[in-house]
């Protein structure tokens, strides 16, 4: 006989709406802050904030410079895979916290090389402005897509068709956006190389760029104004991996972990704690109040909660293990308050896996939680590691599961104890640049505070009233009963109800 068998069928996100609480121009979305704590510190004047409460999954194929840079930027983290070789990782984090809002480390072209090679390269990364520099990393011209016609110039060199340094305006040693942006202005150019004394090319600054990096209000940074940064860690070589990321300037870890509840993950946690205090870990996964227990009394100054839910997982098909996203947050935001009673520590929870839609975040957080962390959501960016692909005219990207057989490719680390696959791979449709979706999605959850009349995630928590609802209430909640070229599902059941 089992220990505890529950009968009451665990509830996922998309089982609960909210209600409506009064809404005042106190909480009209403008008035609405989404900063969330991120993890739990003793020391107040240390304590870390997410400006908006997404993260980016700690996932080969969502994580790298580029979303650890651009969340960063519009208030959120990434979260770096640790499937990957030590330093490869460090270099990530090296990137991110040696970033300089608008100072692009662009692609450069040598003189000598032919405008089609040049081309394909431009057509591989989609940039169409290069700087020229010799062997000597010395800045000698640009060349954008203007300054050729491949059907003619093909077999050109670089330097044939560049402009060359005598015609551009550059900047030396810069290292304000302002005053780039003010050289920019008075010479009508779109594009800036920045150059050290020696004439040896730094960096690009862009004038598009400029208006985004000086319009990043929830910019997350650390004291030095340089942009936080967070790792995933996993139970194997944290004694090594550790050390690198700290040097690289890391501010928060994570235990990359399906399941948290480990004596593994405790004494990583311990060690990391003993050797580095000041660096906060988050641990998990957990979707059970023992879990959470666990893990706090271990150190993590957050969790994750939230197991089998991922859009890649196949966790509880292979193992049956397992839980609805919904019932774990509850559960263990429930745990959470008896130990804030208990000891005043306040841990912050994230929800983990399955979180699609904005609705699913915005209960995720009515629910307990304090931000949440997706794969998928930030798969679909311009700014995850991967490329477009077009398949049947869709622009898609592809996505994969750190458990499935391609992410294994580097070292069977996260599910290292298994012989068999817990996530697989595939395709999500492309959505363009994150700066666009986060604001929709933002709006969206904003939106929904303000229609419950609060207006802090904190309040949230105290006020909110959700309500489970039936298969058929979410059925009523989509259209139906309208063509709109084809009948949807929900109008054809509608119909066979109806007869
Ligand atoms: P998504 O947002 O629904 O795509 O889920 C992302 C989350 O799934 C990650 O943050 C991990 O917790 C989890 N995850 C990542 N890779 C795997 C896997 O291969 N198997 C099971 N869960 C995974």
């Amino acid at each position: 006989m089992a220990h505890r068998i529950i009968f009451e069928p665990s509830r996922t996100l998309m089982e609960f709406r909210l209600l409506p609480g009064l809404t005042t121009a106190k909480s009209a979305p403008s008035e609405i802050s989404l900063r969330t704590p991120l993890v739990y510190s003793e020391n107040e004047d240390k304590k870390l904030f997410l400006n908006i409460p997404l993260v980016a999954a700690a996932m080969q194929s969502v994580s790298g410079t580029r979303m650890g840079i651009e969340l960063a930027l519009l208030g959120g983290l990434a979260f770096i895979f640790c499937s990957q070789p030590i330093a490869a990782q460090a270099r990530m984090i090296f990137k991110i916290k040696n970033y300089k809002a608008g100072f692009v480390l662009p692609r450069t072209m040598s003189p000598g090389m032919k405008i089609s090679e040049m081309f394909r390269i431009r057509q591989e990364t989609g940039y169409s402005t290069f700087p020229v520099v010799d062997d000597q990393d010395v800045f000698v011209g640009l060349i954008t897509k203007w300054d050729y016609d491949i059907s003619l110039h093909g077999d050109y060199t670089v330097a044939d068709r560049m402009i060359s340094r005598s015609n551009i305006e550059v900047g030396v040693n810069i290292t304000n956006l302002k005053e780039a942006n003010n050289i920019l202005l008075e010479s009508h150019k779109s594009v800036l190389p920045i150059l050290d004394e020696q004439g040896r090319l730094q960096s690009l600054v862009f004038r598009k760029d400029i208006i985004d990096h000086l319009n990043n209000p929830l910019e997350v940074h650390d004291e030095k104004k340089r942009l936080l940064s967070a790792a995933a860690v996993n139970t194997h070589d944290y004694q090594q991996r550790v050390p690198a990321l700290v040097e690289a300037g890391v501010d928060v870890l994570a235990i990359d972990s399906s399941d948290g509840h480990t004596s593994y993950q405790q004494e990583t946690i311990h060690w990391i704690r003993d050797n580095y205090p000041s660096i906060p870990v988050i641990g998990g996964n957990i979707i059970t109040r023992e879990g959470f227990r666990f893990l706090v009394e271990s150190g993590a100054g957050a969790v994750k909660v939230g197991m089998g839910g991922g859009s890649i997982c196949i966790t509880q098909e292979q193992k049956g293990t397992g839980r609805g996203l919904a019932t774990s947050i509850i559960e263990v935001a429930a745990e959470r308050e008896n130990y804030f009673k208990e000891t005043g520590k306040y841990i912050p929870l994230v929800a983990d896996g399955g979180v699609t839609t904005t609705k699913d975040i915005t209960i995720a957080l009515a629910l307990g939680a304090d931000y949440v962390m997706m794969g998928r959501y930030f798969a679909r960016m311009e700014e995850s590691p991967t490329e477009k692909i077009v398949v049947n005219n869709r622009v898609m990207k592809p996505y994969w599961g750190e458990g499935s057989a391609r992410a294994r490719e580097w070292k069977k680390l996260r599910y290292h104890q298994s012989q068999f696959v817990e996530g697989v791979e595939g395709l999500v449709e492309y959505v363009g640049r994150l700066r666009d979706n986060l604001e929709e999605t933002l709006s969206k959850i904003k939106a929904s505070l303000s229609t419950c009349g609060v207006k802090t995630i904190g309040e949230f928590h105290e006020k909110a009233e959700l309500e489970l609802v039936s298969a058929l209430s979410i059925r009523e909640g989509k259209v139906h009963d309208i063509y709109q070229g084809t009948d949807s599902q929900e109008t054809k059941e509608y119909r066979e109800l109806d007869s």
